[in-house]
Protein backbone atom coordinates (compact mmCIF):
# COMPACT_ATOMS: atom_id res chain seq x y z
CA UNK A 1 0.00 0.00 0.00
CA UNK A 2 1.08 3.46 -0.66
CA UNK A 3 -0.01 5.63 2.30
CA UNK A 4 0.73 9.18 2.20
CA UNK A 5 0.74 12.45 4.67
CA UNK A 6 -0.08 15.96 2.90
CA UNK A 7 0.79 17.68 5.73
CA UNK A 8 0.32 21.95 5.49
CA UNK A 9 -1.42 24.74 7.23
CA UNK A 10 -4.38 25.92 6.66
CA UNK A 11 -5.08 27.01 2.85
CA UNK A 12 -1.64 25.39 2.15
CA UNK A 13 -3.63 23.38 -0.83
CA UNK A 14 -3.79 19.82 0.59
CA UNK A 15 -7.24 19.44 -0.73
CA UNK A 16 -6.29 20.61 -3.92
CA UNK A 17 -3.49 18.28 -4.42
CA UNK A 18 -5.04 15.63 -2.93
CA UNK A 19 -7.59 15.66 -5.48
CA UNK A 20 -4.97 15.11 -8.17
CA UNK A 21 -3.54 12.65 -6.45
CA UNK A 22 -6.62 10.16 -5.89
CA UNK A 23 -7.03 10.32 -9.91
CA UNK A 24 -3.17 9.80 -10.75
CA UNK A 25 -2.61 6.81 -7.80
CA UNK A 26 -5.55 5.75 -7.61
CA UNK A 27 -5.90 6.31 -3.44
CA UNK A 28 -8.61 6.55 -0.87
CA UNK A 29 -8.71 10.35 0.48
CA UNK A 30 -9.15 10.70 4.02
CA UNK A 31 -9.47 14.67 4.82
CA UNK A 32 -10.25 14.72 8.65
CA UNK A 33 -11.54 18.33 8.33
CA UNK A 34 -13.67 17.39 5.04
CA UNK A 35 -15.57 14.48 7.23
CA UNK A 36 -15.73 16.75 10.09
CA UNK A 37 -17.66 19.16 8.18
CA UNK A 38 -20.11 16.26 6.71
CA UNK A 39 -20.86 15.29 9.95
CA UNK A 40 -21.30 18.57 10.85
CA UNK A 41 -23.72 19.25 7.85
CA UNK A 42 -26.04 16.13 8.77
CA UNK A 43 -25.76 17.08 12.71
CA UNK A 44 -24.60 13.70 14.01
CA UNK A 45 -23.66 12.95 17.59
CA UNK A 46 -20.28 13.67 16.18
CA UNK A 47 -20.87 16.98 14.63
CA UNK A 48 -22.63 18.00 17.29
CA UNK A 49 -19.88 17.62 19.38
CA UNK A 50 -17.11 19.07 17.37
CA UNK A 51 -19.35 22.02 15.43
CA UNK A 52 -18.20 24.73 17.86
CA UNK A 53 -14.73 24.27 18.34
CA UNK A 54 -14.19 23.82 14.66
CA UNK A 55 -16.00 26.96 14.03
CA UNK A 56 -13.38 28.67 16.43
CA UNK A 57 -10.75 27.07 14.68
CA UNK A 58 -9.79 25.07 17.28
CA UNK A 59 -8.76 21.12 17.02
CA UNK A 60 -10.81 18.79 17.75
CA UNK A 61 -9.68 16.16 20.98
CA UNK A 62 -7.30 14.12 19.41
CA UNK A 63 -9.42 10.88 20.98
CA UNK A 64 -12.40 11.73 18.95
CA UNK A 65 -10.02 12.30 16.04
CA UNK A 66 -8.73 9.25 16.33
CA UNK A 67 -11.24 6.91 16.73
CA UNK A 68 -12.82 8.82 13.04
CA UNK A 69 -9.78 7.96 11.43
CA UNK A 70 -9.36 4.60 12.69
CA UNK A 71 -13.11 4.32 11.32
CA UNK A 72 -13.03 5.46 7.98
CA UNK A 73 -9.92 3.51 7.40
CA UNK A 74 -11.67 0.19 8.51
CA UNK A 75 -14.68 0.87 6.16
CA UNK A 76 -12.02 0.65 2.92
CA UNK A 77 -10.41 -2.14 3.29
CA UNK A 78 -10.21 -2.45 -0.50
CA UNK A 79 -8.28 0.57 -0.77
CA UNK A 80 -4.78 0.75 -2.76
CA UNK A 81 -3.45 3.34 -0.33
CA UNK A 82 -4.63 6.52 1.33
CA UNK A 83 -4.06 9.74 1.41
CA UNK A 84 -3.81 11.08 4.56
CA UNK A 85 -5.29 15.14 4.47
CA UNK A 86 -4.94 16.88 8.10
CA UNK A 87 -4.42 14.01 9.76
CA UNK A 88 -2.31 14.27 12.09
CA UNK A 89 -2.36 17.31 13.52
CA UNK A 90 -0.37 16.25 17.04
CA UNK A 91 2.19 13.71 17.83
CA UNK A 92 -0.37 11.73 19.78
CA UNK A 93 -2.17 11.14 16.56
CA UNK A 94 0.58 10.69 14.76
CA UNK A 95 1.55 7.72 16.96
CA UNK A 96 -2.01 6.35 17.30
CA UNK A 97 -2.04 6.19 13.50
CA UNK A 98 1.31 4.34 13.51
CA UNK A 99 0.28 1.63 16.26
CA UNK A 100 -3.43 1.29 13.95
CA UNK A 101 -1.30 0.86 10.63
CA UNK A 102 1.06 -1.62 12.44
CA UNK A 103 -2.14 -3.74 13.73
CA UNK A 104 -3.15 -4.14 9.96
CA UNK A 105 0.48 -4.77 8.82
CA UNK A 106 0.78 -1.60 6.72
CA UNK A 107 2.94 2.10 7.48
CA UNK A 108 3.34 5.26 6.20
CA UNK A 109 4.95 5.33 3.13
CA UNK A 110 5.77 9.03 3.11
CA UNK A 111 5.21 12.11 4.63
CA UNK A 112 5.12 15.57 2.50
CA UNK A 113 4.81 19.07 3.88
CA UNK A 114 3.81 22.30 1.59
CA UNK A 115 5.55 24.83 2.47
CA UNK A 116 3.22 28.27 2.00
CA UNK A 117 4.15 31.13 3.97
CA UNK A 118 1.40 33.07 6.20
CA UNK A 119 1.02 35.79 3.62
CA UNK A 120 -0.40 33.21 0.96
CA UNK A 121 -2.36 31.27 3.29
CA UNK A 122 -4.07 34.85 4.57
CA UNK A 123 -4.49 35.59 0.88
CA UNK A 124 -5.90 32.07 -0.24
CA UNK A 125 -8.32 32.13 2.83
CA UNK A 126 -9.59 35.35 2.49
CA UNK A 127 -10.36 35.01 -1.09
CA UNK A 128 -12.30 31.32 -0.74
CA UNK A 129 -13.99 33.18 2.11
CA UNK A 130 -16.04 35.60 -0.50
CA UNK A 131 -17.02 32.76 -2.44
CA UNK A 132 -18.15 29.60 0.28
CA UNK A 133 -19.25 29.46 3.57
CA UNK A 134 -16.69 27.93 6.07
CA UNK A 135 -17.34 29.60 9.13
CA UNK A 136 -13.52 28.90 9.94
CA UNK A 137 -12.52 31.01 6.85
CA UNK A 138 -13.31 33.99 8.58
CA UNK A 139 -10.29 36.15 9.38
CA UNK A 140 -10.26 35.62 13.11
CA UNK A 141 -11.00 32.13 12.94
CA UNK A 142 -8.25 31.63 10.24
CA UNK A 143 -5.83 33.20 13.00
CA UNK A 144 -6.67 31.00 15.59
CA UNK A 145 -6.12 27.80 12.73
CA UNK A 146 -2.83 29.44 12.04
CA UNK A 147 -1.99 29.52 15.22
CA UNK A 148 -2.68 25.73 15.97
CA UNK A 149 -0.84 24.99 13.26
CA UNK A 150 2.06 26.44 14.87
CA UNK A 151 1.93 25.59 17.89
CA UNK A 152 0.65 22.17 17.91
CA UNK A 153 0.48 20.70 14.38
CA UNK A 154 4.07 21.65 13.60
CA UNK A 155 5.15 19.54 16.43
CA UNK A 156 4.76 16.57 13.99
CA UNK A 157 7.25 17.34 11.61
CA UNK A 158 10.05 16.20 13.68
CA UNK A 159 8.61 13.20 14.37
CA UNK A 160 8.25 12.07 10.86
CA UNK A 161 11.86 13.48 10.28
CA UNK A 162 13.40 11.40 12.88
CA UNK A 163 11.63 8.12 10.88
CA UNK A 164 13.37 9.64 8.09
CA UNK A 165 9.96 9.78 6.16
CA UNK A 166 9.69 13.66 5.85
CA UNK A 167 9.49 15.77 2.31
CA UNK A 168 9.30 19.40 2.13
CA UNK A 169 7.95 20.49 -1.28
CA UNK A 170 7.51 24.42 -2.51
CA UNK A 171 3.53 25.19 -2.13
CA UNK A 172 3.43 28.49 -4.09
CA UNK A 173 3.10 28.88 -7.43
CA UNK A 174 1.36 26.97 -10.50
CA UNK A 175 -1.10 24.17 -8.65
CA UNK A 176 0.61 21.56 -12.16
CA UNK A 177 3.65 22.68 -10.77
CA UNK A 178 3.44 21.46 -7.22
CA UNK A 179 1.46 18.45 -8.58
CA UNK A 180 4.65 17.47 -10.46
CA UNK A 181 6.91 18.08 -7.65
CA UNK A 182 4.70 15.93 -5.44
CA UNK A 183 4.64 13.47 -8.05
CA UNK A 184 8.73 13.36 -7.94
CA UNK A 185 8.57 11.98 -4.20
CA UNK A 186 5.73 9.78 -4.55
CA UNK A 187 7.37 7.82 -7.88
CA UNK A 188 10.32 6.98 -5.46
CA UNK A 189 8.14 5.02 -3.56
CA UNK A 190 5.31 3.80 -5.94
CA UNK A 191 5.70 0.19 -6.86
P1 LIG B 1 -9.18 21.14 7.54
O1 LIG B 1 -10.41 20.96 6.78
O2 LIG B 1 -8.10 20.15 7.43
O3 LIG B 1 -8.65 22.60 7.23
P2 LIG B 1 -7.20 23.27 7.15
O4 LIG B 1 -6.07 22.41 7.52
O5 LIG B 1 -7.35 24.53 7.91
O6 LIG B 1 -6.97 23.49 5.66
P3 LIG B 1 -7.91 23.86 4.46
O7 LIG B 1 -8.80 22.71 4.14
O8 LIG B 1 -8.55 25.18 4.66
O9 LIG B 1 -6.81 24.08 3.37
P4 LIG B 1 -6.05 23.03 2.44
O10 LIG B 1 -4.64 22.89 2.87
O11 LIG B 1 -6.86 21.80 2.21
O12 LIG B 1 -6.01 23.89 1.12
P5 LIG B 1 -7.02 23.93 -0.11
O13 LIG B 1 -6.61 22.93 -1.12
O14 LIG B 1 -8.41 23.92 0.38
O15 LIG B 1 -9.55 21.26 9.11
C1 LIG B 1 -10.60 22.08 9.54
C2 LIG B 1 -10.78 21.97 11.02
O16 LIG B 1 -11.18 20.63 11.37
C3 LIG B 1 -9.54 22.22 11.89
O17 LIG B 1 -9.33 23.59 12.14
C4 LIG B 1 -9.90 21.46 13.18
O18 LIG B 1 -10.84 22.16 13.92
C5 LIG B 1 -10.60 20.22 12.61
N1 LIG B 1 -9.66 19.12 12.34
C6 LIG B 1 -9.40 18.55 11.13
N2 LIG B 1 -8.48 17.58 11.25
C7 LIG B 1 -8.16 17.51 12.58
C8 LIG B 1 -7.25 16.73 13.31
N3 LIG B 1 -6.47 15.81 12.73
N4 LIG B 1 -7.15 16.94 14.67
C9 LIG B 1 -7.94 17.86 15.27
N5 LIG B 1 -8.81 18.66 14.62
C10 LIG B 1 -8.92 18.49 13.28
O19 LIG B 1 -6.64 25.36 -0.70
C11 LIG B 1 -7.02 26.55 -0.03
C12 LIG B 1 -7.42 27.60 -1.06
O20 LIG B 1 -6.27 27.95 -1.83
C13 LIG B 1 -8.47 27.11 -2.05
O21 LIG B 1 -9.35 28.15 -2.34
C14 LIG B 1 -7.63 26.69 -3.29
O22 LIG B 1 -8.35 26.81 -4.47
C15 LIG B 1 -6.48 27.67 -3.22
N6 LIG B 1 -5.21 27.11 -3.72
C16 LIG B 1 -4.73 25.84 -3.57
N7 LIG B 1 -3.52 25.71 -4.13
C17 LIG B 1 -3.20 26.93 -4.65
C18 LIG B 1 -2.07 27.43 -5.37
N8 LIG B 1 -1.02 26.66 -5.64
N9 LIG B 1 -2.08 28.73 -5.73
C19 LIG B 1 -3.15 29.53 -5.44
N10 LIG B 1 -4.26 29.11 -4.78
C20 LIG B 1 -4.28 27.83 -4.39
MG1 LIG C 1 -8.57 20.97 3.15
Amino acid sequence: MLNLVLFGPPGAGKGTQSQKLIDHYQLMHISTGDIFRAHIKLQTELGKKVSQLIADGQLVPDAVTIAMLEEEVKQNPQAKGFIFDGFPRTVPQAEALDAFLAGINEKITAVIALDVTQEELTRRIAERHKVTNRPDDDAEKLKKRIEEYFTKTVQVLPYYEAQGKLDKINGIGNIDTIFADLCKVVDRFEV
